[in-house]
């Protein structure tokens, strides 16, 4: 994905980024202090928010292709199953079954399969609205401080289901997460911001 000449303005607030590649297929982390404009971009490339100018070139992604998670999950009023293949659902794809409850078993939630999702602790929510987002296999995933304050556990297990992915077809993660930021072995690239503008960029090796 290419950002060229990307400008928005929101209040007082001005988001500017003359020109950012981000390589399709690696994690990358985006690191900046509260209000640097982090949101406002994410929502910028999901195509929430719309710029004055400037222009993403998705490389041939399609829209449909794109997800994004938010910190504070919304789960539709009904089973954790229904909510799980309801992506699926939307796009008239048929779920396998089988499949589904084996990524209900990984994320320890096979149980709650039929239970009321609103009904799930705080960290089930978050599992749940993450296994739903990975569902239909989204090109460009964009997590937006989704997993802030996990458990070590619940961590774990996303890092396991992030890499999961990566080994079987790469996708392209833009991640948001202030506990990742220091240990973030799990960043292949990592692209700091201030004040609405992309600073720095940090490629790993290998
Ligand atoms: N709808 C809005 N109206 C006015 N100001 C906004 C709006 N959305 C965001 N902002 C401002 O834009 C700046 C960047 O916000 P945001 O992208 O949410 O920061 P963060 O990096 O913490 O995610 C902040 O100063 C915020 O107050
Ligand atoms: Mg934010």
């Amino acid at each position: 994905m290419k950002i060229t000449d990307l400008h928005k303005k929101i209040g007082r607030f001005e988001l500017n980024v003359e020109s950012l590649s981000v390589e399709p297929g690696k994690i990358h982390g985006i690191v900046g202090s509260n209000g640097c404009g982090k949101t406002v971009f994410l929502k910028l490339v999901m195509g929430i928010l719309n710029p004055d100018r400037g222009y993403i070139d998705y490389e041939g992604i399609l829209p449909q292709e794109i997800t994004m998670m938010t910190q504070r999950p919304y789960l539709m009023r009904t089973s954790v199953y229904k909510n799980l293949i309801y992506p699926l659902k939307i796009r008239g794809i048929r779920p396998d079954e089988e499949k589904m409850d084996e990524l209900l078993d990984r994320a320890g939630l096979l149980e709650q399969k039929k239970q009321y999702a609103r009904s799930l602790s705080s960290g089930e929510k978050q599992k749940l609205s993450f296994l739903r987002a990975m569902v239909f296999e989204p090109k460009v995933i964009i997590m937006d401080e989704t997993l802030s304050n996990l458990d070590a556990e619940s961590e774990e297990l996303f890092k396991e289901l992030i890499s999961m992915r990566q080994k079987k077809d790469p996708a392209t993660w833009l991640i948001v997460n202030h506990q990742w930021d220091h240990v973030n072995r799990l960043f292949e690239a990592v692209h700091y911001m201030e004040k609405g503008r992309f600073v720095k960029n940090e490629i790993a090796e290998g």
